[in-house]
């Protein structure tokens, strides 16, 4: 039990550095129930909160990794993350889900700027530097029905989408924030979705190529993270000190999470980085089947594609950090 609490005290003692408030853009892999909400019909507004709502199941199967940021750092969270989110729906267009250039931000102004009546100016209402946004997008840009399956548009390419988030952090600047973590894209060759194996799954329910798809996803999942991570130091050579980004590493963090899982993972079953609690047949007409309750924890994935909420409390714990200055991701 001893040896438990330095490490506790390290993470109360993380300075935060001033920062009350965390802002989030992204996808299922943050979303609490902003998708379930427009699935709905209510259309998330102004200083939409829901975290959890009783009758919605997040991407996780649970609490999303932002809640518990929120707890582990006494954070203000605005969550502006959905399910089905990509980017830009211009470039790879899906499900016309609210993206990180335009819908999401959207909510964003709603909720923290106020414009001019005269002059149609705009003015932040938060302090710049009491908050960072992290933009934790790309899953969906560059798998099944895109890149992955070579479904996306002849004109758009790896580069543009990751030109697509630089300039997402661009257009946060233009508006006054100036703290900002990019998070890589994560090992996403290493999920059933994105494995080696050709069988159908719930969310590909065709045989594909699954080592085209399994090397594939390697190869376009580092690429993109290179040209963001390169793209991070462009950005603060821009702003000359005016304003910072920050690359967090999460793909190596979720490599750690996988090849090292002990520490991790403490359900009631050893570790299981491979098969998702959460099953669900290849035909959809047939229910899912879930792990027992005290075995979630266990599991890095929750289903087929997303991590599960252990997986989250991790991540929440490496951000909370990564924000104080004292992550190695
Ligand atoms: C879902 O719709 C009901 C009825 O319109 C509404 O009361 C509820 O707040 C909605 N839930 C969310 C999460 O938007
Ligand atoms: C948590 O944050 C709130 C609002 O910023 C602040 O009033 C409160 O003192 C903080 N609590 C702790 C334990 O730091
Ligand atoms: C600006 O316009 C809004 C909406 O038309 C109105 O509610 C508000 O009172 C106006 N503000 C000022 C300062 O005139
Ligand atoms: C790419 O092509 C689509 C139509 O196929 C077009 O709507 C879109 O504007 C083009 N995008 C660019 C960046 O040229
Ligand atoms: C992937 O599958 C192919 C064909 O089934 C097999 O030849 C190859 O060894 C597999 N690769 C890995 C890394 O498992
Ligand atoms: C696993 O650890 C987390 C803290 O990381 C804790 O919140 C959770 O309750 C634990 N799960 C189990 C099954 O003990």
């Amino acid at each position: 039990m001893l040896f438990l609490l330095p490490a506790l005290l390290a993470l109360s003692a993380v300075d935060a550095a001033g920062i009350t408030d965390v802002v989030i853009f992204g996808d299922s892999f943050s979303d609490q129930s902003r998708l379930y909400s427009l699935i709905n019909g209510t259309y998330p507004g102004k200083n939409y909160q829901s975290v959890y709502p009783p009758d919605a199941i997040a991407g996780d199967g649970g609490f999303q990794w932002p809640y518990y940021l929120g707890l582990y750092g006494n954070y203000t969270i605005w969550n502006y993350a959905v399910g089905g989110a990509v980017c830009s729906e211009a470039l790879t267009p899906l499900d016309g889900i609210p993206d990180v250039t335009s819908g999401q931000p959207a909510w964003f102004i709603e909720d923290h700027m106020v414009s001019d009546n005269k002059t149609g100016e705009q003015t932040l209402l938060l302090d710049p530097d009491s908050f960072t946004v992290i933009v934790f997008i790309g899953t969906n840009d560059v798998g099944m029905s895109s890149f992955i399956s070579n479904d996306q548009l002849a004109n758009v390419s790896l580069p543009d989408i990751a030109d697509c988030q630089l300039n997402a952090i661009r257009n946060m600047h233009s508006l006054g924030a100036r703290h900002f973590i990019l998070n890589a894209l994560t090992p996403l060759h290493l999920t059933k979705l994105y494995s080696n194996s050709s069988e159908p799954t719930f969310y590909w329910p065709k045989e594909h190529d699954g080592e085209a798809w399994n090397k594939g996803m390697y190869n376009i999942v580092h690429s993109v993270n290179r040209i963001l991570s390169d793209g991070v130091k462009v950005l603060n050579a821009e702003w000359q000190g005016d304003g910072e980004v920050e690359w967090f590493d999460t793909y190596a963090l979720f490599e750690e999470f996988y090849y090292n899982p002990t520490p991790y993972f403490n359900g009631s079953i050893p570790a299981d980085t491979n098969e998702p609690c959460h099953q669900c047949p290849v035909d959809s007409s047939q229910a899912c089947v879930d792990c027992p309750l005290e075995e979630r924890d266990s599991h890095m994935l929750w289903d087929d594609l997303h991590p599960g909420e252990q997986t989250g409390r991790n991540l929440a714990m490496e951000m909370h950090k990564k924000i104080g200055g004292q992550s190695a991701y």
